[in-house]
């Protein structure tokens, strides 16, 4: 399996620490178990930022960081071994193992932090937390920051600032180091997998679940976890349904279906869409948008590259739909026109991509100063224009109602562009219609 080598943590830590200020402590607990019906739990997931700086699996966990501190900087609080607890849930690393497997200098029972952490903060003059995020955490900082307080005409000094972290660490993850685009390549083509495994399945008849239990069977076949998102198997008009997870529709002869998917490799995230024809052909209208989707993400691709701008392949997106709209008589009057009074936003609503990784939509900003962000080597993002046209549409002609088109792929940027990450699911209408032609012959 590839995933990131322990040393990266601990290189990440070394990182967060080095832009900490003098004299400051960062706190961060693991994700919560989520309770999914009575004892019930819904499978684990570790906090982003958490996974981040340990690469520690548990729930019930606490990572403190503490530059410059002599007795060890990177201090964790974890579960207890726990002989019974394990024979019915599984193996813990416990306070040895988070020393020995996950480069803790110190590590404590999590029962006792309460009594610990309180003296670990006294005079530090700054805490760095996820302020806001998890009130319950929040609540907790304040309880081991008043216990410090009540200790002041003892000589106790609580710490006078609170800074979100977010700002550091959020940063640092927007830059994909060698061995995280490794990662998310995996995913990718794992994902990829799946995508061109649903195709060679589609048929009139099946229902959207059929394909969704084929993006599940090679989603767990290439070893992720689980899925990285909600999958979304979109045939007919539930393709102009942007955020559609009910896939219990039957797929019908002459509809596309749209899928969105991408599994999940060591907590990185892969995020695909294609749409093609149930039937394996598309229609003269179905092709028209589906090659003007993908010529705008042609151009995206060609404004992806260091020092241009992250809103360069948007502006390209609208451009080429917003033309082609006006070629195949969707939308009427001039281009320049139509792109300042945003006229595709009637069939083009959402933004050309995200920023792409350990969260599908994940973390860094977007604007830096108020300016758009200039694109370095190492972020990685996705690039997915798309049409929709709505069934009940009355401006448009009917042939074209009800069709709805996404092309998603995954890319990090380059020294001298971008990488495409995805590139192992067919594309073009060429591609597609071969690799189907050619599972019916087989299934014939
Ligand atoms: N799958 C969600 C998105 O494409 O942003
Ligand atoms: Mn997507
Ligand atoms: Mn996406």
């Amino acid at each position: 399996m590839i995933h990131i080598p322990k040393s990266e943590y601990s290189r990440r830590r070394k990182a967060l620490m080095a832009q900490m200020v003098p004299n400051s402590i960062a706190i961060l607990p693991a994700a919560a178990v989520a309770i999914r019906n009575r004892d019930v739990e819904h499978v684990y997931r570790q906090d982003s930022d958490f996974q981040y700086l340990s690469g520690f699996p548990e729930p019930q966990a606490v990572i403190v960081l503490m530059p410059g501190r002599e007795h060890g900087e990177y201090v964790l609080f974890c579960r207890e071994r726990n002989a019974e607890r394990e024979l019915w849930d599984g193996l813990r690393a416990g306070q040895e193992g988070a020393i020995r497997d996950f480069g803790a200098d110190d590590a404590f029972p999590i029962t006792d932090i309460d009594d610990i952490l309180p003296g670990l903060i006294e005079g530090r003059d700054r805490v760095y937390s996820a302020m806001g995020s998890n009130p319950e955490f929040d609540r907790h900082l304040m309880d081991w920051i008043n216990v410090i307080r009540s200790k002041a005409h003892l000589g106790a000094q609580p710490p006078n600032e609170f800074v979100a972290l977010d700002h550091l660490l959020h940063d640092m993850r927007l830059y994909k180091s060698a061995a995280e685009v490794k990662v998310m390549r995996e995913a990718a083509r794992i994902s990829a997998q799946a995508h061109i495994r649903a195709m060679q399945a589609s048929r009139a008849g099946l229902h959207e679940f059929s394909l969704e239990a084929e993006l599940d069977y090679a989603f767990r076949k290439g070893g992720a976890k689980m899925p990285a998102y909600g999958s979304i198997v979109a045939s007919g008009r539930n393709s102009c349904i942007l955020h559609y997870q009910q896939n219990d529709a039957v797929l019908k002869d002459g509809d596309l279906v749209l899928i969105d998917a991408g599994c999940e490799i060591d907590c990185y995230a892969s995020d695909i869409t294609r749409t093609w024809p149930v039937n394996g052909k598309y229609s003269p209208e179905q092709r028209a948008i589906y090659e003007l989707v993908l010529a705008a993400q042609e151009a995206a691709f060609a404004e992806i590259a260091p020092d241009k701008h992250w809103n360069q392949a948007h502006e390209a997106t609208v451009r080429v739909i917003t033309a082609g709209l006006v070629t195949l008589g969707l939308l009427h009057g001039e281009v320049d026109e139509l792109i300042a009074r945003e006229a595709h936003k009637a069939f083009y609503m959402h933004r050309a991509g995200h920023w792409l990784g350990m969260d599908v939509h994940d973390v860094g900003e977007y604007k830096v100063g108020g300016e758009w962000r200039v694109l370095e080597v190492g972020m990685a993002l996705t690039v997915e224009p798309g049409i929709y046209i709505a069934p009940d549409n009355q401006n448009v002609a009917k042939k074209w109602r009800g069709i709805g088109v996404r092309i998603e792929d995954d890319v990090v940027v380059t020294k001298t562009g971008c990488e495409i990450l995805s590139h192992g699911v067919p594309k073009t209408v060429a591609e597609i219609e071969a690799l189907m032609a050619a599972a019916r012959t087989q299934a014939a």
